[in-house]
């Protein structure tokens, strides 16, 4: 029979500019943050000691140079337990949810009892695309033009007829319900926090995601540049940023957390990949969740609460309607403490950082309610979403 994965805590840094001037984590490297949080997991939660980890899965989307293997070798420099194997999970942006996956399943086949999960990507050491020799043929299936993900986000924008006025909308309620969560202290319990620079270089503690916009306006937005195209509709304010983060998750088979006296509110109840044409990779999960939702008999009316990432407003709002669950912002059950828009989005963590915020927003704001979906889309048309259930 199979067992049940729960999630007894999640942790993560803030998410911060990658900037080479201005990013307040511009002096930390992706190991380092890594590290905070995996250091944050042990200190919270003492019934659990690193070397009772049975592996650790970290989701990395680009693991070149300083983000080769990050995480063994992240885990190894942090002083932890060389017993304790890690493995760096790839699925470009959905990968901090494949890691969540690969633990959760492990768990219900009863492969082991306690697990790490997460993800990491530091956008301003590992750029995009850094280190990558795609295949040759990959070209010659696809035009070069269109793989590259601001291309993709207009494409989707002009097949599913995306007006800038709703992505205006979308992008203005991601800053101001960040904002509000962060204000009422939303995010205290699950951002870390860890020594930065302002951008005067003054030593400071960060414990505030960067990205968010406090100024942020309709007509600020209005007029901006089209760096993806001429002409085009997607710019800065509807693109997820440039971002440093990494998280943890401590996942566990319930019947463990209960004899270790751990808490927890969700359990996992499933996940599904599914695959798209890359060159309008961002409705990938539009077949996802389908498919996961499918599985379970459920419809999109069943799901009390969504967190589905903002890679680009237009991708993100095409999949909601499609989908069935909203067709404008303000969101009536999704992304309700802001999304990527406006928090950032470090490619290979944020499929992990969104079940944490989804595992908070269920606790904290919406206890009774039942099932809670996490969905995002990746590079190349790989895309991601798990189901989770209130125990
Ligand atoms: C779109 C992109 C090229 C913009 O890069 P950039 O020019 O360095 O962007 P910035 O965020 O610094 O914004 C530039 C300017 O646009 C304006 N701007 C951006 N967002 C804004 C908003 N929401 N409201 C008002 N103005 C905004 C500001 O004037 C900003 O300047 P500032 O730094 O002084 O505030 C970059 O964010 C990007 O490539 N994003 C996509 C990343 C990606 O593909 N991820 C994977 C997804 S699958």
């Amino acid at each position: 029979m199979l067992r049940e994965c729960v999630i007894v805590d999640g942790v993560r840094t803030a998410n911060c500019r990658a900037h080479a001037e201005k990013g307040w984590f511009r002096k930390r490297t992706p190991d380092e943050l890594l590290t905070a949080v995996f250091d944050a997991l042990f200190e919270r939660n003492k019934a659990v000691k690193p070397e009772d980890v049975e592996a650790v899965f970290i989701g990395c989307a680009n693991q070149s140079g300083m983000q080769h293997d990050i995480g063994r070798l992240a885990w190894l420099a942090g002083g932890y337990p060389e017993s304790v194997p890690a493995n760096t999970i790839c699925q470009q942006c959905p990968s901090g949810m494949s890691a969540i996956e690969h633990a959760a399943r492990a768990i219900m086949c009863g492969e082991g009892e306690i697990y790490v999960a997460g993800g990491v990507e530091d956008m301003l050491n590992v750029k995009m695309g850094q280190g990558m020799e795609p295949p040759v043929r990959l070209y010659q299936r696809y035009n070069p033009m269109e793989l590259p993900m601001g291309p993709t986000a207009e494409k989707v924008a002009g097949m599913w007829k995306i007006s800038s006025e709703d992505m205006i909308e979308m992008a203005y309620y991601s800053h101001k319900r960040a904002a509000a969560a962060r204000d009422a202290g939303k995010f205290k319990d699950e951002i870390v926090p860890v020594e930065g620079e302002n951008e005067k270089g003054e030593k400071i503690i960060v414990d505030r995601d960067q990205w968010i916009r406090d100024n942020i306006s309709r007509e600020s937005m209005a007029g901006l540049p089209t760096p993806f195209k001429d002409g085009g509709v997607i710019t800065a304010a509807f693109s997820s940023p440039l971002t440093q983060g990494a998280c943890a998750l401590l996942l566990m088979e319930r019947q463990k957390a209960d004899a270790l006296g751990l808490s927890y509110h969700l359990r996992y109840k499933g996940g599904a990949m599914a695959g798209c044409d890359p060159t309008i990779m961002g409705i990938g999960p539009i077949y996802a969740v389908r498919k996961l939702l499918d599985r379970f008999n459920l419809t999109p009316g069943d799901i009390d609460v969504v967190e589905l990432n903002e890679a680009f407003a237009s991708q993100a709002l095409a999949c909601l309607r499609e989908l069935g669950f909203e067709e404008n912002a303000p969101f009536k059950k999704t992304n309700l403490w802001g999304g990527a828009l406006a928090l950032g989005h470090p490619l290979g963590e944020s499929g992990a950082r969104i079940v944490i915020t989804l595992n908070n927003i269920m606790k904290k704001d919406l206890p009774d309610a039942r099932y809670g979906l996490a969905a995002l889309c990746g590079g190349f048309g790989n895309a991601n979403a798990t189901l989770w259930e209130k125990v």
